[in-house]
């Protein structure tokens, strides 16, 4: 995240004495990314990050690949996922590679009794039903319908949700997400033309600092373990920090979206992006203004990145059958469309309310046995005329 953020206490000069009331110190955390070249955090714990009482359990969670060189187009009910009381047991992988994991989750609910980190990737998660609260060791973040949730791997959390009725679409991205590369100037600053602006992010608030001692079990997924670690201390103590690296919110309903005269291309709706994918963000907005336009896309040959497309809500233009938490996913090496009739109904038609996600990813994707569950089976015959 290109804004300096500070939260609580921190010493005028790092590096330097920083004492607590009864002179005792706090201990000072670099957290960084990208060994000590990417983005890092100062922070000042009451007691030491490193007090590891016990190492328990390791789990195997890496994704079950069921289709691992797919040619299918798809679409995948993500609404039939059943809910499942806890957040990490309610996550299901849909679909995979080396780059990243795409799945959905329905937990019902909050994360009390351990605390939550990725080692391995920024997780990205887009909340399509249910409101609460993202809390971390740098700060909670309210979240609601519309968010996404950018959280830099190494990050600890629980999540709060306000209700049980909660549907998540999540990311686990093993290169950094920044935002689009062609929005910032030289120095980070998002620019004019670019769809969103830093006064749209939602930075953390209301640090916690809990100096407390016992027992907490922090539960850490690195290379598809799920590791439990105890711990001495609380893992939310931060009494201050400041710095670059820290989780941070951003409403798809802030998006602005850029239209034009003729159809726009997918590159428009960039949101997010890493060195392996692409996310992008469908908002309602009005169509195309030439008047021979159609605002309906091209058909077009992703032949080298794979679609994978997210429905959240309203009615989604090129598309036939589909609904709010359908993914339809169009596969490297075939051409994909709009479905028979869509092409021609667009014409004419002043405004679109879809609303989407869209990941395109640069390898192809293989799908899991939990995507094969909510598979619908005939997607790629659904263009027959
Ligand atoms: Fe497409």
């Amino acid at each position: 995240m290109p804004i300096y953020h500070k939260l609580g206490r921190i010493p005028p000069k790092r590096h330097t004495q920083f004492r607590k009331p009864d002179d005792s110190l706090f201990f000072e955390q670099l957290f960084g990314t990208i060994g000590f070249d990417g983005m890092s955090s100062l922070l000042y714990h009451h007691r030491r990050p490193t007090m590891v009482t016990d190492i328990a359990e390791s789990i195997d969670a890496s994704p079950r690949i069921a289709v691992d060189k797919n040619i299918h187009s798809k679409k995948l009910l993500t609404f039939d996922v059943a809910p499942k009381g806890d957040y990490l047991e309610a996550r299901e992988p849909l679909m995979v590679n080396s780059d990243l994991i795409i799945g959905v989750a329905a937990p019902q609910q909050s994360m009390r009794d351990y605390f939550y980190k990725n080692a391995s990737a920024d997780e990205l998660l887009f909340v399509h039903r249910g409101s609460g609260t993202l809390r971390t060791l740098v700060g909670n973040i309210p979240f609601e319908y519309g968010d996404y949730l950018v959280i830099p791997r190494g990050m600890i959390y629980q999540i709060e949700f306000d209700t049980t009725d909660n549907r998540l679409l999540y990311v686990e991205s093993f290169t950094p997400i920044y935002t689009p590369k062609k929005y910032r100037n030289w120095f980070g600053q998002l620019l004019e033309h670019s769809p969103y602006c830093e006064r749209d992010y939602k930075l953390p608030q209301d640090l916690e600092t809990h100096d407390e001692t016992g027992d907490f079990l922090l539960k850490i997924k690195k290379q598809g373990m799920l590791h439990h670690l105890h711990y001495q201390a609380h893992p939310f103590d931060v009494v201050g920090w400041d710095g670059y690296n820290y989780p941070y919110g951003f409403s798809i309903h802030n998006f602005e979206p850029i239209t034009g005269r003729v159809h726009q291309p997918p590159p428009v709706h960039e949101t997010f992006e890493t060195s392996a994918f692409v996310v992008c963000s469908f908002c309602p907005r009005l169509y195309d203004y030439h008047p021979q336009a159609i605002p309906a896309p091209y058909n077009h040959s992703n032949i080298d990145s794979d679609e994978m497309l997210y429905y959240v809500d309203g009615d989604f233009m090129s598309r036939t059958g589909v609904a709010p938490g359908n993914i339809s996913l169009h596969p490297a090496g075939i051409p994909h469309g709009p479905h028979p009739g869509t092409y021609e109904k667009s014409i004419g038609q002043k405004e679109t309310l879809e609303l989407a996600v869209m990941i395109d990813t640069f390898r192809p994707l293989m799908l899991t046995e939990n995507a094969m569950r909510i598979d619908d089976r005939q997607y790629y015959k659904s263009w027959i005329e």
